[in-house]
């Protein structure tokens, strides 16, 4: 196999543990902290995990190991989207168990939480985990979205495992996943199966943080790739002059990855899709917004600007919400049949103006014909609109378009707009692993190791104090149910992990909104530049600026 020469250096890395996990698996002990409760629905959730419920915050110190002698055997699984990290945590796993024996085994379920049911895997040793140390992807083991949520899926998981004599599953993955975790570390309490079960917080999206977890694993690094690629847009607009940009940056519905991104670019616009719900603001309003930027600009003489939209953010906005449930609707059962068959767009047009509701069809009229289309041709399997993929960034750019031509007639516009459109995703979600998350991935595997050998299940592997060089980082666990609540999900009331949504009052939301304005109307820009992994450490240790904001 040919490799990069960066991805032969980066063999040699050696990631930083917290200071405390620094001398060696045999010298380190629990000390246990307070019992805890979860965050919301207490008793419901107490009810629903008796076995696993209400154990104590731990934490790792120096002292005599309180591990077990027992040889462990261990299986792990990748779980949902790519995010850059994720083979570390697999080595720091290997690393540990393989430190405390060995004759412990890490076994390494193929394509995500199938893998397990279907029993597919592999049996890691030197060579084979030597391969990917320091390196992006999933594709070690590869990963999947199937979810273990069923009892018949459960059972096939105890068996698998008995068959392998694993005392351990390592589940990472994000919220979801997570919270299938906390259910299936109950349900191995319950019978009694010996089988502990530990999760590692997973996702570039970074929603899955609370008061315990700082941070997902995978945010750092494609927020700084995402930042990179808007930097050299900016320094290109900048010197080209006449173009604006509108960037979609992923994130299924949290707008971390978008704020973070301008906190590191400083663009003109950069939308908040907790902030669009929270005002309740309307397609247009949003439109006249961007394009108040584009006049302004224009106004000095800067017919170009860059503009950035989260993923998610039409679905945050109220009116469009009520658009797809009626579309949803309009096109159930019998009715798609109809609908599909009329012969031009111009009938399926008039089919859904006497469908919808008129403030519906109101807001379908002002939409670009491309994105009409799309709405009502790709649909998912149940027939449901996919929001994901409507491309928001063309979708504002040309609503954009309509209010300058508006604004231009009534003589109070003059400028010139020629919109571009990018979207960053999967470019970032398989890019080395920064430092930052190269460490903290590692010590994530390293500590879930640890507590599956201090007989710990139902915890999240937990290393905090981020935002400080590795040395002071805090190694420990949290009990998943801490970080539940009881939620609607398909009809039905469900215990899950809380997804963490922007904070409007945090202070990396307000850092933005302090500054936006000035932003909006001067080239305020910022060159973060490429992921260094060499070099001065103020350079290559640097967390995201939504971290330090948040700890300051
Ligand atoms: P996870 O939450 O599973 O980590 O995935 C996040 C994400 O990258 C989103 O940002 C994006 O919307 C989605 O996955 C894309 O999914 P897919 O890889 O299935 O296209």
């Amino acid at each position: 196999m040919t490799i990069s020469p960066l991805q032969k250096a980066r063999y040699q890395y050696e990631p930083k543990l917290p200071g405390m996990l620094r001398s060696g698996v045999d010298k380190i002990a629990v000390k246990e902290g307070e019992p805890t409760q979860s965050v919301a629905d207490q008793e419901t959730i107490k009810s629903l995990f008796p076995n696993t419920y209400g154990k104590n915050e731990i934490t790792f110190v120096e002292g005599e190991s309180t591990a077990s002698p027992d040889k462990q055997v261990v299986g792990v699984i990748l779980s949902g989207g790519q995010a850059p990290g994720g083979h570390n945590v697999i080595c720091g796993l290997y690393d540990a168990l393989k430190a405390a024996s060995p004759e412990n085994v890490l076994i390494g379920f193929k394509n995500g939480p199938s893998g397990l049911i279907d029993d597919d895997f592999v049996v890691f040793d030197d060579e084979f985990i030597d391969k990917y140390r320091n390196t992006g992807g999933f594709d070690i083991i590869g990963s999947g979205r199937t979810k273990l949520e069923t009892e018949e899926q459960f059972k096939v998981a105890a068996d698998v495992a008995k068959k392998h004599g694993m005392n351990a599953i390592v589940i990472i993955g994000g919220d979801d996943s997570n919270t299938n975790a906390a259910v299936l570390a109950e349900y191995m309490a319950a019978h009694d199966t010996g089988v502990q079960v530990i999760g590692a917080p997973k996702t570039i999206d970074g929603d899955l943080k609370n008061d315990d977890i700082e941070a997902s694993f995978g945010f750092d690094t494609a927020t700084k790739t995402y930042a990179e690629l808007i930097g050299n847009i900016e320094r290109d607009a900048n010197s080209a002059k006449k173009y604006w940009h509108f960037i979609k940056v992923m994130g299924r519905s949290a707008s971390h990855v978008a704020l973070e991104a301008a906190l590191q670019t400083q663009p003109n616009i950069c939308l908040i899709s907790e902030e669009v719900a929270a005002k309740k603001m309307s397609l247009s309003q949003i439109a006249d917004y961007i394009a108040d930027s584009v006049e302004k600009r224009a106004a000095n003489g800067d017919n170009f600007g860059v503009a950035i939209i989260p993923e998610g953010v039409v679905e945050f906005v109220p009116e469009f919400s009520a658009l797809i449930a009626e579309i949803n609707e309009l096109l159930a059962g019998a009715k798609a049949d109809e609908f599909n068959a009329l012969p031009t767009w111009k009938e399926k047009y008039e089919f859904i103006k006497n469908g919808l509701t008129k403030e519906s069809f109101e807001v379908f009229d002002i939409l670009p014909e491309n994105i009409q289309q799309q709405l009502f041709l790709e649909r998912d399997p149940h027939g449901n609109v996919q929001v994901s993929l409507i491309e928001s960034e063309k979708l504002f750019s040309a609503l954009v378009a309509n209010k300058l031509k508006e604004r231009k007639e009534k003589g109070t516009y003059k400028g010139k707009f020629s919109p571009l459109h990018h979207f960053f995703g999967y470019e970032g979600r398989c890019a080395f692993p920064s430092n930052f998350d190269a460490d903290y991935c590692y010590s994530l595997g390293y500590n879930a190791a640890l507590l599956i050998q201090n007989g710990f299940t139902g915890y999240l592997s937990k290393i905090s104090n981020l935002s400080k060089p590795a040395a002071e980082w805090v190694a420990g666990g949290m009990p998943i149910t801490k970080m539940m609540n009881i939620e609607r999900r398909h009809g039905e009331d469900k215990p899950v992990i809380r997804k963490a949504l922007v904070e409007l009052d945090g202070k990396p939301f307000q850092f933005f909104a302090d500054n936006r304005d000035n932003w909006a109307v001067e080239t305020a820009y910022l060159y973060p530049g490429a992921i260094q992994y060499y070099g001065p450490e103020e350079v290559c240790d640097l967390t995201t600026k939504t971290l330090k904001l948040e700890q300051e």
